[in-house]
């Protein structure tokens, strides 16, 4: 069980925010085997108050979409306050703050993790969402700007005082983006500072690494991102896997196609059919990620420019081993 301010879940496992990823169809796929929160992509809270058609698709739920939270992306308390106005037309029941977004075009405007350096500052927009929101608010860290600058523990001291309801980090530094090792040290400091809830980010890519995490750490929940990319059985294998040791079987490819083909379903009638087989190419290319002699099928689902076409090549994957 993990609680985070009144909200209540049965499995600490929960659904990473992902930028370019973490849509309806996604998140919904992801639940369906056993993730108990989703999150919408972060969102920059400029464009939440110019209700552009984009920033209400990614806002978008659906009842068995709950409970959402919503990540959004700030420097500026003025923003945020308008931003929570035009939010209050949407479904959701969380907000968390980014500031763990390391890309140059995030950073250089000082959002995402270039708040790493600016714990006050941090604390202060935390402190101004949740006296305003009327859901728990968390925030997103990583351990720090840079190795020689890791300061997870003051920022995270920060952050509680302003009252949120759960810490997440990524146990990576800014300059690492998303690759070198996860560093569960400076995540466990961050646990035994906190009398919140700290849930743990980085490398949460199988079930025993899932344990792992919450061994090292002794970390309250987990957030599983790119581990559920073409992959949401992570879930059911976490849980179990959890609960009392067992690994079980990777979903056979009955499964698997029945999978791919909801998530194709529901991309199409998230978006439209040209729209949603765009979107879904990247999908497809992960769910077949590991299946050996898929990449000419891959090229010929593409071309294929239709959903018939490319319910043909899901199809053909029974053709194919899994691993
Ligand atoms: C493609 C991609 C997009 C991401 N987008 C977001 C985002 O919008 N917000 C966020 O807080 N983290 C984002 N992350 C970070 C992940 O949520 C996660 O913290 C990170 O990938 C480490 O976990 P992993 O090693 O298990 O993937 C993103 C990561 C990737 C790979």
């Amino acid at each position: 069980m993990l609680r985070i301010g009144n909200i209540v879940l049965p499995f600490p496992c929960v659904l990473a925010p992902l930028s370019g990823v973490s849509d309806l169809p996604f998140r919904l796929v992801n639940r369906a085997f056993g993730a108990p929160l989703a999150f919408t992509e972060m969102i920059d809270v400029r464009a939440i108050s110019q209700r552009d058609k984009r920033t209400r698709k990614m806002l978008s739920s659906t009842p068995d979409d709950r409970p959402l939270g919503v990540q959004l992306l700030s420097n500026d308390e003025k923003y945020i306050l308008s931003a929570l106005d035009a939010l209050s037309e949407y479904h959701y029941d969380l907000l968390d703050f980014n500031a763990a977004c390391p890309t140059p075009k995030v950073t250089r405007k000082n959002k995402g993790a270039a708040l790493l350096r600016e714990p006050r500052k941090l604390g202060e927009i935390l402190k101004v969402l949740v006296d305003h929101a009327k859901v728990p608010v968390t925030v997103k860290i990583r351990t720090g700007w840079d190795e020689d600058s890791v300061n997870a523990r003051e920022i995270a001291l920060y952050a509680e005082d302003a009252g949120i309801s759960a810490l997440f980090i990524h146990g990576r530094t800014k300059t690492q983006g998303y690759s070198g090792v996860v560093d569960y040290r400076h995540i466990k400091e961050v646990k035994d500072a906190l009398k919140i809830p700290v849930i743990a980010s980085g490398d949460n890519t199988s079930a025993p690494l899932i344990k792992k995490m919450f061994d090292e750490t002794g970390c309250d929940g987990v957030a599983i991102a790119r581990g559920a990319l073409g992959n949401p059985w992570i879930f059911r294998e976490a849980a179990r896997f959890l609960q009392d040791g067992t690994v079980i079987e990777r979903p056979n490819m009955d499964e698997r196609i029945a999978t791919i083909k909801k998530h194709l379903d529901l991309t199409i009638e998230h978006n439209g059919e040209q729209r949603g087989i765009g979107i879904f190419h990247k999908f497809f290319i992960w769910y077949t990620r590991g299946l050996r002699g898929t990449k000419p099928l891959r090229d010929k689902a593409f071309r294929t420019g239709t959903k018939s076409g490319l319910l043909d090549a899901i199809e053909e994957l029974r053709m194919h081993d899994t691993m």
